[in-house]
């Protein structure tokens, strides 16, 4: 796997007599579900269960801790493979160039991570010579439906075990039976949320989020403060971007990762990037979920204010209608399709001309636009301006009014009914 770090560890503890029936790779987190999956897995199947946690850059999360649980509990092999600047490059900056947000809210940082893990699963199963993948998502959510489209596009002959959705166990029960198994778990017991994390972003679902017409709860929010309690004075950051590409803050320059882990802290602080939501889930469900996006908040905000200063009328307009596509084709859990591939190349044509600097205002919650400029700023202020400046032939405007409007004029005088 180029570019991606690797820790292992191999498990001491024996399979008792029966011979395992070949090797199957976990999509494993160290949360509930992967871990009682690991000894689901070789219970039921008896299979070599290689548990694989993919760094997608989950803040916090222990993955020498999980690697080392997961032998505990009887994973033949434990893997832990670094991916947070590919999931950047190949990922985060795609989807920032084309501005993607879910149904215009969700900046789609779980979904965008689901073909990335998939991907080096499958490389995981490959080295180990598995034959099959397996993976925790229930039979409810948009999750299952990425993992197994991504590895059918990237291994056809795989087969897929959905461990959550064949051992349909209730989170109580699943508990016990880590208690029972002696697992360790990080996760508080009783936590009423499903998280999900990582670099773009935190999605929180459960709990008493399940009735939309209630206020989340603060403890449903970890990367962001409560906007009434953050600082009262607001702060101000200088976002470079070259050809789409956010490169620096407050002219310094730096990693894209660096950047998005930067903004996380800083628009966190300020209460930035909470987002409130009933969304359509790809099998048919309403969902009401939140999520934590600070930094794709304030990058998406400043690359949007950036593109309407460099992009024409018509490329910003045309841009718009292929960004939804974009999000959906990533929320459905379509990355691999060769549609998405084209929508990109699109997206980096544009980006040709996307360079220059936006200034953000972070306060209490909210992130503003204040300042904008470009080395390829389409923004004429002799053609703008209302005083003696003024470029801009006023005279024109008749004849383009009577040619502009001619359409409707004649649809009306032709139409007697109308
Ligand atoms: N609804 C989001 C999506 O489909 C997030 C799913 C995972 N959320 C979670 N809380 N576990 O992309």
């Amino acid at each position: 796997m180029t570019g991606s770090m690797t820790v292992e560890s191999q498990s001491t503890s024996g399979y008792g007599e029966a011979k395992p029936a070949g090797t199957v790779v976990l999509a494993y987190s160290g949360g509930l579900d992967t871990t009682i999956a690991i000894k689901w897995l070789k219970d039921t199947y008896n299979m070599d269960v290689v548990a694989t946690i993919i760094d997608v850059g989950q803040p916090g999360k222990d993955v020498q801790n999980a690697v080392d649980k997961a032998g505990d509990i009887g994973a033949a092999r434990a893997v832990a493979v670094d991916v947070k600047d590919e999931f950047v490059e190949e990922y985060i900056i795609p989807m920032l160039k084309a501005n993607a947000k879910y149904e215009g809210k969700y900046p789609l940082a779980t979904a965008a991570a689901r073909p990335l893990i998939s991907k080096k699963l499958v490389e995981v199963a490959k080295e180990h010579g598995a034959t099959h993948i397996a993976h925790g998502c229930t039979g409810k959510g948009n999750d299952q439906v990425r993992f197994e489209v991504s590895i059918m596009a990237l291994a056809p002959d795989m087969d897929i075990i959905a461990t959550a959705r064949e051992w349909q166990v209730p989170r109580e029960v699943a508990y016990e039976y880590a208690e029972n198994h002696n697992m360790k778990l990080d996760i508080a017991k009783k936590s009423p949320y499903s998280i999900d994390e990582n670099l773009w972003g935190r999605s929180v679902e459960c709990g008493s989020l399940e009735d939309p017409s209630l206020e989340p709860p603060e403890d449903a929010y970890q990367w962001t403060t409560d906007p009434m309690k953050a600082p009262d004075n607001p702060q101000y950051l200088e976002i470079g971007f070259e050809e789409g590409v956010p490169v620096s803050v407050d002219g310094i320059p730096m990693p894209a990762t660096q950047i998005i882990e930067q903004l996380n802290n800083v628009g966190g602080r300020h209460g930035v990037g909470r987002i409130d939501m009933v969304e359509n889930r790809l099998v048919g469900i309403k969902s009401h979920e939140i999520y934590e996006a600070p930094a794709a908040e304030i990058l998406i905000q400043a690359h949007e204010a950036l593109e309407d200063l460099t992009l024409t009328r018509e490329q910003l307009h045309f841009k718009k209608g292929l960004e939804q596509k974009f999000a959906e084709m990533t929320y459905y859990g379509l990355w691999f399709d060769p549609l998405t591939d084209a929508l990109m190349a699109f997206m980096d044509k544009t980006q040709e001309t996307v360079t220059g600097t936006v200034k953000v205002k972070l306060y209490k919650g909210s992130c503003t636009v204040v300042g904008r400029s470009s080395p390829n700023s389409l923004y004429d202020k002799g053609l703008a301006t209302y005083d003696e400046d003024d470029t801009f032939n006023h005279q024109l405007a008749k004849g383009f009014i009577a040619l502009w409007g001619l359409p409707v004029k004649v649809s009306k005088l032709t139409r007697v009914n109308q």
